[in-house]
């Protein structure tokens, strides 16, 4: 099938050509508001609640008053899937702003929020969850408050840019070598069947899938260590793993050229995937293990 390109503004659902903002639009020029970006198996989001919790508290942190409820906002989702007859995987990406308004570093205190949705197909990574990716360290030069899904991305663009420019799909950043996490992503280091990351304070996104993956952790006895890690300590990885909601739990096999392990991804990365697959409820046929048990026949 193909999305059809309805789009859910503050208003009402329109059409994509009618989307017309004013360009004084404070998301526009001042990269002043907050997103989310939501996984879609088959039609059915994944961990929609946790991204809309976090979206209020990103808002809340800006001093954004999102105008709907949680639960009016999780239904017109849930309503922008169905107009979009939405059956496979995809992912919403939803922004709100602070709105619009003659352009001023201050806000107006009547300003009303800008607030959109769309949807797009997006199929899983699956030859690089199988395989694993090459990462590229990056200086992490972001602000204090990266809890805060802000708009404003620019050094996650710029590092991610130089990451693929040097071959890696993603960039692992680091404030003076202590790891904090990817430039779309949260960072995991395995190491004697433990995992190190680093804790959720205010200067990391706390990640829904990271919240998962503690989880599983907990499940399946796997130590989970709230410990950042060094560049240095890299070498000494038995494992590495990246983990986002497009990204999924991602294995990493090479850092900056160096081999992690054997090069290939390890048993606590196979385990936790496996254990997202469940979580996710993605069926058996679409599962990575069906794939290696194909590539293995
Ligand atoms: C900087 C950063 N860290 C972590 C993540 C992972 O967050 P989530 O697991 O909620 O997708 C993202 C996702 O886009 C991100 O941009």
């Amino acid at each position: 099938m193909t999305i059809k390109p309805v789009i859910l503004t503050e208003k009402d659902f329109v059409n994509q050509e009618e989307l017309l903002y004013p360009f004084e639009e404070r998301g526009l020029q001042f990269g002043d508001g907050v997103y989310e970006v939501i996984r879609i198996y088959d039609g059915n989001f994944y961990l929609l609640d946790e991204h809309i919790d976090r979206l209020y508290r990103s808002a809340e942190a800006i001093k954004i008053r999102i105008p709907f409820t949680k639960r009016e906002i999780k239904e017109r989702l849930e309503g922008l899937l169905a107009r979009n007859k939405v059956d496979v995987d995809a992912k919403v990406y939803l922004q709100i702003t602070r709105g619009s308004a003659a352009r001023d570093h201050a806000f107006p205190d009547d300003i009303q929020p800008n607030f959109y949705a769309y949807v797009k197909e997006i199929p899983r990574m699956m030859d690089a969850m199988l395989e694993g990716i090459p990462v590229l360290s990056q200086p992490d030069i972001r602000w204090d408050y990266c809890y805060i899904k802000s708009l404003n991305l620019l050094p996650n663009v710029l590092a991610k840019q130089e990451a693929k420019e040097q071959g890696c799909v993603e960039a692992l950043l680091h404030k003076d070598g202590v790891v904090t996490e990817g430039s779309s992503s949260n960072v995991y280091l395995v190491r004697n069947g433990k995992v190190y990351t680093h804790p959720a304070q205010k200067n990391i996104l706390h990640g829904c899938v990271r919240m998962r993956v503690e989880q599983f952790c907990k499940d399946l006895g796997i130590p989970f260590d709230e410990t950042a890690f060094h560049l240095e300590d890299i070498q000494f990885a038995d494992e590495m793993f990246t983990t986002s909601s497009i990204m999924e739990i991602m294995p990493v096999v090479s850092v900056d050229g160096k081999i992690i392990g054997d090069g290939t991804p390890g048993e606590v990365t196979r385990k936790l995937q496996e254990a997202y697959e469940k979580d996710a409820a993605i069926s058996d046929e679409k599962s990575l293990f069906q794939k290696v048990i194909e590539q293995d026949a």
